[in-house]
């Protein structure tokens, strides 16, 4: 049995960035809060807390001077919260995040209503709809737009971790429903290249083996994203660490195909391929 990684995988340039500058404030402060899980990463979360690092959910949750915004990013009017209650920001929102945050924003102030493709639950989705300023909304599902009047002038973008075919996919339908009202359309592209270079890395590895693990959180959007780009190309399981693998997935595989998602740590996924070849004996 061969065991091989996605050639792309793990920690994107957002995430290491964001840990990067969290480890730092935490060493330097002796423990810092978090707005919010920095990542979505039960290992990553269980090593930062063991440097002093606490997450708050909510900025009245806070108890000291400085508090850590999450690579995920906030709107304008959490940050004015912080600032208003004398709280210094370490501020770790990704660049592309800030990129479609700066994107809902410009079109606010032309008089564009914002539709965000993604998951209105997700942290950086609620970040980005407050940039548009209440002039927006968030959906997976195009079909949600069908029960709302939309305006003659629409942006669009999607949430930086999306499947680029699938935002595709509803900028067609929303197009077919602006069409019919004469409607001005604006797409800003907001996938994170990083993101479509681990799911094409995926996809390609996917293509060859009989069978993928995909290593990340259960929580995490990214993860669940190549799980679902993997499964329909071949036999797929996610798991969070080595414990999780059942050794009956193995029998009679040539294959093995490993990828992570953008928030698994490097040591989580040589765990995972160090188990995978025990099993392969
Ligand atoms: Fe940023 Fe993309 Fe990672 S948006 S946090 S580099 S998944």
């Amino acid at each position: 049995m061969k065991i091989e990684r996605a050639a792309d995988l793990g920690f994107c340039f957002g995430v290491r960035r964001a840990l990067g500058i969290l480890e730092d404030a935490a060493r330097q402060k002796g423990g810092v809060e978090t707005l919010g899980a920095l990542v979505h990463n039960r290992q990553v979360m269980a090593r930062l807390n063991g440097l002093g690092v606490r997450t708050v959910n909510d900025v009245s949750e806070i108890t000291g001077k400085t508090v850590v915004v999450s690579s995920h990013g906030v709107g304008p009017r959490v940050l004015q919260d912080i600032r208003e209650r004398g709280i210094e920001i370490v501020d770790t929102t990704c660049p592309f995040v800030q990129r479609a945050q700066t994107a809902a924003r410009r079109l606010s102030e032309a008089g564009f209503f914002t539709v965000i493709y993604g998951d209105v639950n997700h942290p950086e989705v609620r970040g980005i709809l407050g940039w548009a300023e209440g002039h927006g909304i968030a959906t997976l599902s195009a079909g949600d737009l069908d029960s709302i009047e939309l305006p003659r002038h629409i942006g669009l973008l999607s949430q930086t971790t999306q499947v680029p075919a699938r935002f595709i996919d509803f900028a067609k339908r929303v197009t077919e429903t602006a069409m019919v009202k004469d409607a001005e359309l604006r797409l800003v592209d907001t996938v994170c290249h990083d993101i479509r270079k681990r799911q094409a890395a995926a996809l390609e590895l996917a293509g060859r083996a009989d069978l993928m693990l995909v290593i990340g959180g259960h929580h995490s959007a990214n993860t669940r994203h190549l799980v679902d780009l993997c499964a329909a190309k071949t036999e797929t399981h996610l798991v969070e660490t080595e414990a999780e693998i059942d050794p009956s997935w193995l029998k009679g595989k040539n294959l093995v195909g490993v990828t992570a998602g953008a928030s698994t740590a490097p040591e989580t996924i040589d765990s995972v391929v160090r188990r995978l070849e025990d099993l392969a004996g």
